[in-house]
């Protein structure tokens, strides 16, 4: 398969650091050292499907195709509103799309899960065109009152399309399971009959071991694509790592002894957007001109599970 349109739609409201110190005991001057990021765009009056229905929408112009030429949606979404139906079935009703449509929760890493997913249906033979699109709404999993949590994540929904093509050089998925370390809970309908304890809990995370593990994972995942491939990685023209934490990002790039031009990101004023992030990054690239055909681009994402991936995608 190959990628031939991209797609993303942010929420309106943007949050800086300084907003949310006038709240909590936090700052810009101690979040942007350790993460890179001075604001996010924060969902308040749009509803997710609404986002992940735009991207979608934009992809399939970028790719010059209608909803009715696309064979298979994948939708990748951590949480939202709807236990049921799921996110795929909610944006195929704003945008039109009547495939069979599949959501996955595979965290962070979810685009480039998707991407397996797809490349399966390629190789079988079973569809002609398929639509990826990644939607999230993490602020809505941290609590407010959490200065370790809310401050690093971001809204937002980024889409692409695939056709056929011969341009995946490589994809590897990995599990590591340790539930306990990114993790939200919430209660279910009581029954007569269920005796648990029903835990509702905002997101939580154990930083140092979220960042120990981005760093090896997404190293391990590089390697491997490029040994299945039989490229470099001096050949990778650019690295689409999970925009988490910049410190993350750095820590892989220094490892790889590449240079900061190959890792692009949009951090900054994003933070981080789960499965969304790598789809969001891919389209403002690609709407700023930054790929040439036959660029190669490495994609490397990690998260809760835990689950990471890598892709290797020539342009
Ligand atoms: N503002 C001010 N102080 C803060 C903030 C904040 N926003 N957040 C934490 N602190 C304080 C803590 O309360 C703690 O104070 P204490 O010592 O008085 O208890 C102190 O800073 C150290 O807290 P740590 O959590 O140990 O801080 P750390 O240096 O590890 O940095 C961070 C936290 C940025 C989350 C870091 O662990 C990290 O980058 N982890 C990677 C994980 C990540 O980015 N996850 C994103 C989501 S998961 C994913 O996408 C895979």
């Amino acid at each position: 398969m190959r990628i031939i349109g991209t797609g993303s739609s942010l929420p309106s409201k943007i949050v800086t650091n300084q907003d949310i110190s006038s709240f909590l005991d936090t700052s810009d001057e101690w979040i942007v050292p350790r993460t890179g990021i001075r604001s996010r765009h924060v969902i308040s009056d749009e509803r997710l499907e609404d986002l992940g229905a735009s991207a979608a929408l934009r992809a399939l112009e970028d790719a010059g195709l209608e909803a009715c030429d696309i064979d298979l949606f994948i939708c990748s979404c951590v949480v939202s509103e709807h236990v049921t139906p799921g996110m795929s079935s909610l944006i195929s009703s704003i945008t039109g799309l009547r495939c069979p449509c599949i959501d996955i929760n595979c965290a962070c890493p979810g685009f480039v899960y998707a991407m397996d997913i797809a490349e399966s249906y390629f190789l079988a033979g079973k569809v002609n065109n398929v639509l990826i699109v990644c939607a999230e709404e993490p602020t809505r999993m941290a609590s407010w009152e959490d200065r370790c949590t809310c401050v690093l994540f971001g809204d937002g929904a980024g889409a692409a399309v695939f056709t056929t093509g011969d341009n995946v050089k490589a994809i590897k998925l990995y599990s590591d399971p340790d539930p306990g370390i990114i993790c939200q809970k919430h209660s279910l309908i009581k029954t007569p009959y269920y005796t648990g304890q029903d835990e509702d809990t905002p997101l939580h995370l154990s930083g140092r071991e979220v960042f120990r593990f981005a760093i090896n994972t997404s190293l391990k995942g590089i390697s491997d694509v490029l040994n299945e491939s039989g490229k470099t990685k001096d050949e990778v023209d650019w690295f689409l790592v999970h925009q988490a934490n910049l410190r993350i990002v750095e820590g892989i790039r220094n490892r790889l002894e590449l240079p900061e031009e190959k890792f692009p990101v949009n951090i900054a004023d994003h933070g981080n957007s789960s499965s969304a992030s790598c789809p969001i990054l891919l389209d403002e690239c690609r709407r700023n001109n930054l790929f040439r055909r036959g660029d190669l681009l490495l994609f490397s994402a990690f998260g809760a599970g835990l689950l990471s991936a890598a892709a290797l995608i020539e342009w």
